[in-house]
């Protein structure tokens, strides 16, 4: 696949990204860039902050903030909007990863962690960067969910209902913020090669980020069956579509969530349903019972 071209979609536009340490927003902020936004790079890691926007160019800058500290939050968004003069786009897309453990056993620390993590921080943002979008009558909110959000039994049931949260936050911003210009959407990727997955197994973050690329022939194994596009979705992938949600070619798109998932959500691959329609038809022909 070859490297999309700049086309200037977000020149003289500045946008925050959270989470863009790593994975997905490393890219979303690198693709902000590469279409002339001047973006702020953010997560907890300092030199893994400092490094992205350093591979980015002048037009990144790293600022640290934790998303579980209000206070570290605001002024993310009073800094970016004294630094720059205004703020035109904001990718709510820091997460951690969700605990596969039983709904009957699931601690309830980490069902706040993840509502603090995937819905209070976004909300917080929003209303930090709404301050500095309502005057100029326009912006883009990105909120960058899962299809963990739309279907239960992909995740971790504390990440996927903070994830169905944020998709409804995005609703419920959008029919308000949309009066003042402001637009806010959600982008729910599919399975993505990224640290996330190993933090999900319990490994520390410099491991998993440095087994990120692992997650990706695991994933070509398995996804086939459930997942019309074969391929592995990349970070890329879900950045193009953040690119086209903060630009002014989506003026009229405005409470929506873009799934970018290989059709994961729509339906099975259809040679899958073949192969079990062939299955059950034989098990039909010699009687009525299905075999291994
Ligand atoms: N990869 C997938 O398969 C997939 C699928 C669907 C949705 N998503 C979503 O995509 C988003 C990006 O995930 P990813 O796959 O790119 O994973 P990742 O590489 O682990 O990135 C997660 C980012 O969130 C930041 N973060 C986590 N906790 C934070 C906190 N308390 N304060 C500030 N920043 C924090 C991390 O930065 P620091 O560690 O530096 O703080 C990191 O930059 C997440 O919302 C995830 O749920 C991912």
């Amino acid at each position: 696949m070859g490297q999309p071209q700049p086309l200037g979609a977000l020149q003289g536009k500045t946008a925050i990204v959270t989470g863009s340490t790593s994975g997905i927003g490393a890219a979303i902020a690198a693709a902000f860039a590469r279409e002339g936004a001047r973006v702020v790079v953010t997560g907890r890691r300092t030199a893994e902050g400092q490094a992205v926007a350093a591979r980015i160019g002048p037009r990144a800058t790293f600022v640290r903030a934790d998303l579980t500290d209000d206070g570290e939050l605001r002024e993310l968004v009073a800094g970016a909007a004294g630094r720059f003069g205004r703020i035109d786009c904001l990718v709510n897309n820091a997460g951690t990863p969700g605990h596969a453990v039983s709904i009957t056993d699931l601690p309830v620390a980490d069902f706040d962690h993840a509502h603090a993590v995937h819905v209070r921080a976004p909300l917080l943002l929003l209303q930090e960067v709404s301050r500095h979008m309502v005057p100029h009558r326009s912006g883009s909110i990105i909120n960058v969910a899962s299809v963990s959000g739309l279907r239960a039994g992909f995740s971790g049931h504390d990440y996927s209902v903070a994830k169905a949260g944020l998709l409804h936050l995005t609703r419920c911003a959008a029919v308000e913020l949309g009066e003042s210009g402001i637009r806010v959407n959600t982008v729910s990727p599919g399975p993505v090669a990224t640290g996330i997955h190993r933090k999900a197994t319990g490994h520390g973050t410099p491991v998993a980020e440095d087994g990120a690329d692992e997650a990706e022939p695991l994933f070509a194994r398995f996804l086939p069956r459930w997942q019309p596009c074969p391929e592995v979705g990349r970070a890329e992938d879900v950045a193009e579509a953040a690119v086209f949600l903060a630009g002014d070619g989506a003026r009229f798109v405005n409470g929506q969530n873009l799934t970018v998932d290989g059709a994961l959500t729509a339906g099975r691959p259809w040679s899958t349903v073949l192969d079990e329609r062939r299955a059950m038809q034989e098990a039909a022909r010699d009687g009525g019972h299905l075999t291994e």
